[in-house]
């Protein structure tokens, strides 16, 4: 069966390189990449999904290596056995990681990606399309979300940019969810640090019976990801994060 990460990545670089040059956009990437070093406490993807060169290195450059460890992610987990018939992925950004997890399971699920970013939103329907997926977005504010029955939900890179008041109020649904026998998976960064709340939700995760676990895979990058990482001066031969996992199974 053909890669369809791979297609996708091809459409996203010739969708994006289309107004931008390599480099212009090389150079977003090494700014998004010290935000992300530098802010790493306060970072506000409003401050980042500011500015074409930026999105355009996000969704080019960062959103396929977030799709890719979602995938090793789920794949290591087993996570993508009998998921419900809904992804929900919180803050879903351009789509990527209810992406990657929704392509892992037959039947696929649908997706409902949320995110308070028009134009994210706007990438993440074309994300959707091209990967065949029945997807749809909704604008809308991750902290009020009412997570509805028999949905499996993800946030990658979003649950560090709420305040304490808004996670409280988003664990005791994710564990609400667990309660009703519906998957929910957290990623973060391993690098970042994260302020109190990750080792408290991770309790919270292993009393019903989920886990927290770091990842590191060594992955073979597309030859054009590779090409923007090493220009950029990064080095993703090898790809991190950390996860909360709570579903069926574990
Ligand atoms: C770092 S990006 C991650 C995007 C995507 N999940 C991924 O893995 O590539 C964080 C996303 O969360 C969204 N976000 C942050 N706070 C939010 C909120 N309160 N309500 C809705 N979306 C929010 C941002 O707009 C951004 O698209």
């Amino acid at each position: 069966m053909p890669d369809l990460f791979l297609a996708w990545h091809e459409a996203l670089e010739k969708r994006h390189l289309a107004a931008l040059t390599f480099q212009e956009v090389r150079r977003s990437v090494q700014a998004l990449s010290s935000i992300y070093v530098e802010n790493r406490e306060r970072l506000d993807s409003g401050a980042v999904l500011n500015g074409a060169g930026k999105r355009a290195a996000f969704a080019m450059f960062y959103a396929p290596l977030h799709f890719l460890l979602v995938r090793e992610i789920v794949r290591s987990l087993d996570a993508a056995r009998s998921l419900p018939p809904t992804i929900l992925d919180l803050g879903c950004g351009t789509g990527s990681a209810g992406a990657a997890w929704a392509l892992e399971s037959e039947p696929r699920p649908r997706i409902l990606g949320i995110d308070r970013n028009t134009w994210a939103l706007e990438e993440a329907r074309w994300t959707y399309s091209k990967l065949g997926l029945q997807g749809t977005v909704r604008s809308a504010d991750v902290r009020s979300t009412r997570i509805p029955a028999d949905t499996a939900v993800i946030a990658a890179f979003t649950i560090n940019e709420l305040d304490d008041e808004s996670r409280a109020r988003l664990l005791g649904q994710f564990l609400k969810t667990v309660s009703r026998g519906a998957p929910v998976l957290i990623i973060e960064p391993i690098a970042r640090r994260l302020t109190s709340w990750w080792e408290s939700w991770a309790a919270s995760f292993k009393a019903v019976g989920g886990r927290d676990d770091r990842w590191r895979f060594n992955i073979d990058l597309p030859e054009r990801l590779k090409l923007m990482d090493k220009a950029a001066g990064l080095d993703h031969r090898e790809i991190t994060g950390r996860a909360l996992w709570a579903g069926p199974g574990n």
